[in-house]
């Protein structure tokens, strides 16, 4: 065990720092100097993405956040109309399911019951396909979808998914990208995103280096029993990421909003004994965040504010703390925001002596409803 571990003192901070590598192998001989590369999703996939009207996501737990924000992506740049739902809920309503949609189920495991259930019930109600991304090539998903593309995180021992979401990040960016080069998006941004995406390994490499600074930022958490993770876009799933991994290994009560959301209620919670962490790259709505933390800083709420490398929030940071990380792009954003919100949960973990790679009452692959 402790040779596994290495240098770490957890799994969870070994895998943390294992993401470059484990993206770089996700993206590797699937995404070439002039885009992704043919038949990555498999040898008939061609023409099931190329007539996809739509998607249908379904997952569980950090892999429907990463669902969340392939919404964002597909939607952005292919336009094609996605879903996004968790697998014990799907499974058991009547979905409307418009003519060429494509069923993507997303899971580290594979072998998670819900998720599975959702694949099989998905047959019933007439998909044009099914899609699996995973991590696990011999798992039941992978051998009952029809198309499948391997997230290739290697063994995820922590109970709390970190290399297995941002390696799903990593290929749900390449199925957008392949969805968007099928249904119109313009050639030269097509190949500005795919440059981007190249870079992920190397941005999720600079935003580990904030580790230090957010080992004394943890330590503000040690008594704390609340925590609020506010975004807006694309980086409201990483917020809800953020919050997730919080309550997982620390056991702090951790909520996420939409920050527009904020007023509509969680402001009635704010004050001096609240940590607001806002996840804040540079983007259109970054004015729209900074007023929503007006509102908070009003209230004396704590903020915790992670920027872009660049610009933008400076006058927030007078009022709590700022860190800075250089998210590389907009498109590639969301995975590397990740990184600083799993190493914030994992040192307020360890600072409050829970056990991080076993916490009490999860599993980490839930075969049975
Ligand atoms: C469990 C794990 C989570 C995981 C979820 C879905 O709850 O503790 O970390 O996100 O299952 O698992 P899957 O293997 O389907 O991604």
């Amino acid at each position: 065990d402790a040779v596994e571990r290495g240098e770490y003192r957890h799994y969870m901070q070994k895998e943390i720092f294992e993401q470059p590598q484990a993206v770089a192998n996700t993206l590797e001989a699937r995404l070439g100097p002039h885009g992704v590369l043919p038949n990555i999703f498999g040898i008939d996939s061609e023409g099931l993405l190329q007539a996809a009207r739509g998607l249908h996501i379904i997952a569980c737990g950090t892999s429907y956040h990463a669902g969340l924000v392939a919404k964002y992506w597909i939607e952005e740049y292919a336009r094609l109309p996605v879903s996004v739902e968790v697998a014990s809920e799907y499974r058991y309503r009547e979905t409307v399911v418009p003519a060429d949609t494509l069923f993507v189920a997303i899971s580290q495991s594979g072998e998670t019951a819900d998720t599975l259930a959702a694949l099989r019930e998905s047959r019933r109600r007439g998909y044009l396909g099914t899609l699996a991304i995973c991590n696990v090539p011999e798992s039941s998903l992978v051998r009952e979808a029809d198309l499948k593309l391997m997230t290739r995180a290697g063994p995820e021992i922590g109970v709390a998914s970190t290399k297995a979401f941002t390696t799903q990040l990593a290929a749900l960016a390449l199925l957008t990208l392949e969805l968007a080069r099928r249904h119109g998006l313009d050639p030269q941004r097509y190949a500005a995103l795919c440059t981007e995406l190249q870079h992920l390994p190397r941005a999720i490499e600079n935003a580990l280096q904030l580790e230090p600074a957010i080992i004394d930022l943890a330590a503000e958490f040690i008594h704390r029993q609340h925590a609020l993770f506010l975004g807006r876009g694309v980086q409201y799933p990483v917020a809800l990421e953020g919050a997730l991994k919080l309550k997982e290994i620390s056991y702090i009560h951790a909520e996420a909003y939409p920050a527009g959301e904020l007023k509509h209620g969680p402001l009635a919670l704010v004050d001096e004994t609240m940590p607001v962490i806002a996840v804040a790259p540079n983007g259109p709505l970054l004015d729209k965040l900074k007023s929503n933390l007006q509102e908070v800083r009003a209230r004396g709420g704590r903020l915790i504010v992670f920027a872009d490398g660049t610009a933008g929030m400076d006058d927030m940071a007078h009022h709590g703390a700022m860190l800075r990380v250089a998210s590389g792009g907009s498109f590639i954003a969301p995975a590397v925001f990740t990184v600083p919100l799993q190493l914030l949960a994992y040192h307020v973990a360890v600072l409050r002596g829970t056990d991080v790679d076993q916490p009490r009452n999860l599993a980490k692959s839930v075969t049975v409803e």
